[in-house]
């Protein structure tokens, strides 16, 4: 069953078009990886279908049109971990969860602690306080809470150490395997390949690559759908791989 269908999605800024006419479905359960460099328009994809930018054509979510507006995506069973994390830095952690709860009659934080032990073990330390990886644990718990029926992840490694790397998609692993229904932006491939169903490639605001994860399994093929005619031969070998 199709979840999320995006139909002829287009996002401006002002003169500036970051999203030229983009269409994609995700399956309910599965992964999709939106690959793409820095400045593809991958954070404004995600942030039209979460209602946080504006935006012409069509977002369906179980064939309903999605409201332009982002607390309502949320109440429709749509999670968003942002780029850069975004959580209450002057809250706890316990908080930060409550809120992401909200209006929400089954309280999961206990699940949540399960999933990322760490966040137990600081439930009354103020989130500002956390290390990068332990505040993007707690965005992706706080996104949980909602208990969304479709993830949109952002870059939930982006400036973290390795280790911690792993330990993130580890268990966003651990999440797909619940039965939730992610899509995954990075910009580094290795991970983000080896987690997807299926996989999205976009540069210049188009996707301009697609396929399932074996598509890719050549370098050289993905090096030169990612990277197009910017770089030269090799030019993924000269990108770090988280
Ligand atoms: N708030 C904004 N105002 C103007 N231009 C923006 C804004 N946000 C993003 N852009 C531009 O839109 C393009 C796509 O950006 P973005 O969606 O953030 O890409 P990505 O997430 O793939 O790095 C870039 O050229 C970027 O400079
Ligand atoms: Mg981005």
């Amino acid at each position: 069953m199709t979840l999320l269908e995006v139909r002829g999605l287009s996002v401006h800024y002002g003169a500036v078009q970051a999203v030229h006419e983009v269409d994609f479905t995700v399956e309910e359960g599965a992964v999709v990886s939106l690959l793409g460099a820095n400045g593809a328009g991958k954070t404004s994809t995600i942030k039209a279908i979460c209602g946080a930018a504006p935006y012409r054509g069509s977002i369906r979510f179980r064939g309903r049109s999605l409201p332009q507006n982002a607390a309502r995506v949320r109440a429709a069973g749509v999670g968003h971990v942002p780029e850069g994390r975004h959580v209450f830095g002057g809250l706890t952690v316990a908080d930060n969860l409550r809120l992401g709860g909200w209006g929400k009659r089954r309280d999961r934080s206990s699940e949540i602690y399960q999933l990322f032990p760490r966040l137990a073990e600081r439930r009354r330390q103020l989130a500002g306080t956390l290390s990068g990886g332990e505040q993007q644990m707690l965005a992706i718990g706080r996104a949980l809470m909602g208990e969304p029926d479709l993830l949109l992840l952002d870059e939930p490694t982006l400036g973290l150490a390795p280790v911690l790397c792993d330990e993130i998609f580890d268990r966003i692993r651990d999440v797909s395997a619940m039965g939730s229904t992610l899509v995954l932006v990075q910009q580094h491939t290795s991970r983000a390949l080896a987690l997807a169903d299926y996989v999205l490639v976009m540069r210049g605001g188009r996707v301009i690559a697609r396929g399932i994860p074996d598509d890719f399994a050549d370098e050289e093929a993905l090096s030169a759908a990612y990277l197009g005619d910017e770089m030269p031969h090799g030019g993924l070998n000269n990108l770090e791989k988280t």
